[in-house]
């Protein structure tokens, strides 16, 4: 069976391992996928070693994505734009491919499994580093409103605005200048929650029956999810199915087959009860 892996530092409760098996049995596909614990220092030995040993693809997670991105011969337009990389593909010649499937997997959890349309919403997003940096683009492709990126340091949501502002409606800014605007979509990619902290937010900036979404997931409802549930979101969950969804994207680059994430997420919210 070919050999697929996610590297992480750390990873002891990386998802991925098996949603990756859910999808081989799924698919038919014979494929083995591991879990790996690998700090940045070692990172490069590990993935030579791992590719010269008969791998054939990995994902890489936090605090990987960037040096992934370097280590890669060649990449997708997406990764060159996020500038990070989760996905990395052994080709034939043996040249590294490198391609960011994240951003792509949460517009198709918040369109597909959670059923928004994107188009003509209010959106705001919170924190202004890689997790941000990967979702912008997929974002502004469905025509919101407007979307504005709100940062604890401001100037690096000043940054990614000018960067992104050929694309579409987008401002950068700090919280404190978070006024009395409403959004209709609050999408949280800081690395608060792992700190079990939600940035601080004016009351009333979710608009009434608005939606929360939480990049991160945990086995407990994140901070941000339980934020927004109390702010009278309609929706408020964490980014399971952007896990599964990026996934399986990734599973398409390195099978040429795409599975079905409906049931892995459902098989997956089940074995949380
Ligand atoms: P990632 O790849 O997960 O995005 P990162 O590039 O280190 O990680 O970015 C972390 C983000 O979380 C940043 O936007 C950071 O804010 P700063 O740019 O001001 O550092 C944000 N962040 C981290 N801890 C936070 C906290 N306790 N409250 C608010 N924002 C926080």
């Amino acid at each position: 069976a070919d050999r697929y892996a996610v590297f992480g530092h750390p990873i002891a409760h990386s998802k991925s391992p098996i949603i990756h098996t859910l999808f081989a049995e799924q698919t038919g596909e014979r494929l083995t996928y591991t879990a790996q614990d690998v700090p940045p220092e070692t990172f490069e030995t590990e993935v030579r070693a791992f590719f010269a040993g008969g791998g054939k693809g990995l994902n890489c997670t936090v605090p990987l994505k960037e040096l992934a991105w370097k280590i890669a011969d060649h990449r997708s337009q997406r990764a060159e734009l996020s500038r990070a990389v989760n996905t990395l593909a052994l080709r034939p010649d043996g040249t590294i491919y490198g391609d960011n499937t994240d951003g792509i997997g949460l517009v198709r959890d918040l369109t597909v499994n959670l059923g928004l349309t994107l188009k003509g919403l209010r959106i705001l997003l919170l924190g202004a580093g890689g997790a941000s940096r990967g979702v912008i683009k997929p974002l502004l492709e469905h025509g919101p409103a407007h979307l504005v990126i709100a940062n604890r340091t401001p100037e690096k949501a000043f940054q990614l605005a000018d960067e992104f502002g050929d694309l579409g409606l987008i401002k950068g800014c700090g919280f404190s200048d978070l006024g009395t605007e409403s959004f209709d979509l609050i999408l949280n990619a800081t690395a608060a929650s792992l700190a079990g902290e939600v940035p601080a937010l004016p009351k009333n900036i979710l608009q009434t029956g608005g939606y929360c979404y939480d990049l991160a997931y945990g086995s407990e409802p994140t901070p941000f999810v339980l934020w927004g549930r109390d702010a009278g979101a309609a929706v408020s969950v964490d980014g399971l199915g952007m896990l599964v969804e990026q996934a399986a994207e990734a599973f398409q680059i390195w099978r040429g087959i795409r599975p079905e994430t409906r049931p892995v997420i459902d098989a997956l919210k089940s074995r949380e009860h």
